[in-house]
């Protein structure tokens, strides 16, 4: 007997069907800015983490599919018990979400019973279960000041940032030790080897970086600050440090102006930062996830009805 093989689905052909399936099924899909651009390209929204919350809160589709990585779409969730919220590859983490165990972070927090827990959104929902607000890195510093001085605060699960906010807010909130792979991988050495080589470049970092390598930067912002800071700033180059799949909506926007990756350690899998968690999502993970309709993002009610408060005081506080 004769066998056949289908043959695979071509990008174009992956595009169509998303784009039909989408319509069909009444279906929103919302991207970050490290999604590749194809997927990027295809997404009826691209944003950074806060962008990406209040476009998940106000939708109406009936499935939100997530090109991000999975506390994204937890996130997505939270805010629509609801719906149905797919995500192209569940395997889609985080060493900021994985660095941040819920046995171990409750017994953190036992430590400091006067404190309030300030959590970064690159969390499970377990953790934001167990926290008073949630945060980004766009808001951080808004929801941070909404506490007065004399709140003890715990600021999990991103040292980093944490160390950042402190720094901004003349603060001494207590920091989970947790770090992005991906945003501790930046070289040093490189970026200013590569300053010296061009000093007519600006030097904009995510402030999930070290603080040696926010120390030496010209701006500071989530990944949509960076991207206005590089529209409106009228120089013509920058050094970008950040996950590398901002440089296509970057590049989008500054079509005349020339952006250059920040290098990483010798040792990263990436000369330029790559997450490896948010590249395990593919344009076809993207349409099987669409067609089937899984995997899908399921939670228990108790964890939704207690991560709510804390996303939606986020929410509030920064319209
Ligand atoms: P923002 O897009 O909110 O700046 O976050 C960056 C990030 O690392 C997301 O995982
Ligand atoms: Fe997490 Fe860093 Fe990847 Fe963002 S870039 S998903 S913070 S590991």
């Amino acid at each position: 007997m004769k066998s056949f093989r289908i043959p695979p689905l071509t990008d174009t052909m992956l595009t169509d069907e998303i784009l039909a399936l989408k319509k069909n099924k009444d279906a929103i899909i919302l991207a970050h800015y490290y999604q590749t651009s194809d997927i990027q390209d295809i997404a009826d929204y691209v944003g950074d983490s806060l962008g990406l919350s209040q476009q998940a809160a106000k939708t109406d589709a009936d499935i939100i599919v997530f090109a991000g990585v999975h506390f994204m779409a937890e996130t997505a969730k939270i805010l629509n018990p609801a719906k149905k919220v797919v995500l192209p590859d569940l395997a889609a983490s985080c060493s900021l979400a994985e660095g941040c165990h819920p046995d171990d972070f409750e017994r953190f927090l036992r430590l400091y019973p006067d404190h309030k827990v300030i959590s970064y959104v690159n969390c499970s929902a377990e953790i934001k279960a167990m926290s008073d607000v949630i945060c980004t890195s766009a808001n951080a510093e808004k929801i941070v000041n909404s506490f007065p001085k004399t709140q003890p605060l715990i600021f999990a699960p991103d040292k980093n940032l944490g160390h950042y906010i402190n720094q901004k807010t003349d603060r001494n909130m207590v920091l989970w030790d947790g770090a992005c792979m991906v945003h501790e991988a930046f070289s040093i050495e490189k970026i200013l080897m590569l300053q010296k080589e061009h000093p007519d470049a600006k030097f904009i970092a995510h402030p999930e970086s070290e603080k040696h390598i926010l120390s030496v930067a010209s701006y500071i912002g989530s990944t949509t600050e960076m991207i206005n800071y590089a529209v409106e700033n009228p120089t013509q180059k920058f050094i970008v440090a950040t996950e590398a799949g901002i440089l296509h909506k970057m590049q989008q926007m500054v079509p005349d102006k020339t952006l250059i990756p920040a290098p990483a350690n010798e040792d990263n899998h990436c000369a330029c930062a790559e997450c490896a968690f948010m590249k395990m999502n593919s344009l076809e993970k993207l349409y099987l996830c669409l067609k089937d309709e899984s995997p899908e993002i399921i939670l228990p009610e108790q964890i939704i009805t207690r991560a709510l408060l804390p996303l939606q005081r986020m929410l509030d506080i920064s319209k």
